[in-house]
């Protein structure tokens, strides 16, 4: 039997993950989200029509709502994705970051505790959660090295403070309590359905209509980029072959700079269709203006995933030029379901310069 509980499954990753699993890697799949502003009703209108498939509208914070649905469900495998995501608007407020983050996961887990220890023997041994978190709780590196699962955890924006609280709490459920948690750490992805206010949907979308592309201070914070779904099939095989208690960071081996994926971006978009202006071709990198940095804007992240390659013989396999294009392909043919995304009130502007409170 394989019915899955996930959350956070109507978001970017969560709802890659839960399209691409449905009807091919579980019988059953409950979605438990609570739709915050990040989960575009478009996407959870999709997502309905998938077979085993069910939409629990809830916080992770509910206890009592979790227990239920694992219950319900006889749920074999939990995944949690459901977090608040972006570091802009951590800085501006970092309390929610802490309510859904490191109370929403503890709450989660003591769901799974208690539904665990209800579960006969057999059913008891193939339980497994998988919490996925970021490669941000590790801090900033240098010119050279990468994270790996030893690296110590300097956490350094409120976003990555609250996913190193919650890694923390996963790690202890499953050293107090033997829950078989895992954790995994992977790097910046991309991909369709991310909403538009991380880097690469919003310069997409910024730079096709010709409008302003801002780089947070010099733009050459490196970022190591993995596709959504060469992330959802690391996922995948940590759930099939993964100990419980492991950990693994996961990661793309595609360290970008800012600036060169902006770039990216509007090289491809000027081949596709220039930018004209006043009877001018105007190259869209040109649009590119130096803002404000990001406080405490971390410089350099990078991974090392060959424990994942060795151990479990994963290799991500989509090339990021190619998966950027199919990335721009999806945005500039989703208009209904960026108009959904974006009628919620998020139109495009800086977040997180500084706190408004
Ligand atoms: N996006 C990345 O590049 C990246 C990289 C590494 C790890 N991660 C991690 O992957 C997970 C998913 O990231 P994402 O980019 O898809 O995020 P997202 O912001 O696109 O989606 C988050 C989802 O969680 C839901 N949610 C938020 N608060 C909730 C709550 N209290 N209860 C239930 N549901 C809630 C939202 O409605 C949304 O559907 C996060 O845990 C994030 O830390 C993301």
């Amino acid at each position: 039997m394989t019915h899955w509980l996930v959350t956070g499954g109507a978001g970017f990753i969560g709802s890659n993950f839960v399209r691409a699993s449905v009807g091919h890697r579980c019988q059953r799949l409950v979605n438990v989200d609570k739709l915050t502003y990040a989960a575009c009703t478009a996407t959870v209108d999709e997502l309905a029509g998938l077979p085993g498939y069910a939409l629990v509208q809830a916080d992770i914070q509910q206890r009592d709502v979790l227990l239920q649905s694992l219950r319900e469900h006889q749920i074999t495998t939990v995944v949690n994705f459901a977090a608040e995501s972006h570091v802009d608007r951590s800085i501006e407020e970092p309390d929610a970051f802490v309510r859904t983050n490191v109370l929403g996961t503890q709450a989660l887990l003591d769901a799974c505790l208690a539904y665990w220890r209800e579960l006969p023997e057999e059913q008891a041994k193939q339980f497994r959660v998988l919490h996925v978190s970021t490669d941000e709780v590790y801090g900033s590196l240098g010119a050279e090295g990468a994270f790996t699962e030893t690296s110590p955890f300097q956490p350094n924006s409120p976003y990555a403070a609250s996913k190193a609280a919650s890694d923390h709490m996963a790690r202890a459920y499953f050293h107090t309590y033997g829950l078989p948690v895992m954790v995994s750490h992977c790097s910046n992805n991309y991909g369709p359905y991310q909403f538009p206010e991380k880097l690469i949907p919003l310069m997409i979308l910024k730079a096709w209509r010709g409008d302003a592309l801002p780089i947070y201070g010099d733009g050459l914070q490196v970022r190591d980029w993995l596709h959504v779904d060469d992330h959802v099939e690391a996922l995948w095989r940590m759930l099939e072959a993964a100990q419980p208690g492991s950990e693994y960071v996961i990661g793309g081996n595609c360290e970008r700079t800012n600036r060169q994926v902006v770039e990216a971006i509007c090289s491809d978009l000027d081949q596709r269709s220039p930018l004209q202006r006043d009877g001018q071709t105007i190259a869209r990198a040109d649009l590119m203006q130096r803002v404000t940095d990001r406080p405490g804007h971390d410089r350099r992240y990078a991974i090392d995933a060959s424990r994942l390659r060795d151990e479990l013989g994963w290799q991500p396999q989509r090339q990021f030029e190619t998966g950027l294009a199919q990335t721009i392909d999806w945005y500039l043919s989703a208009q209904e379901w960026i108009a959904a995304a974006q009628g919620g009130g998020y139109a495009g502007q800086r977040l997180g310069v500084e706190r408004s409170a």
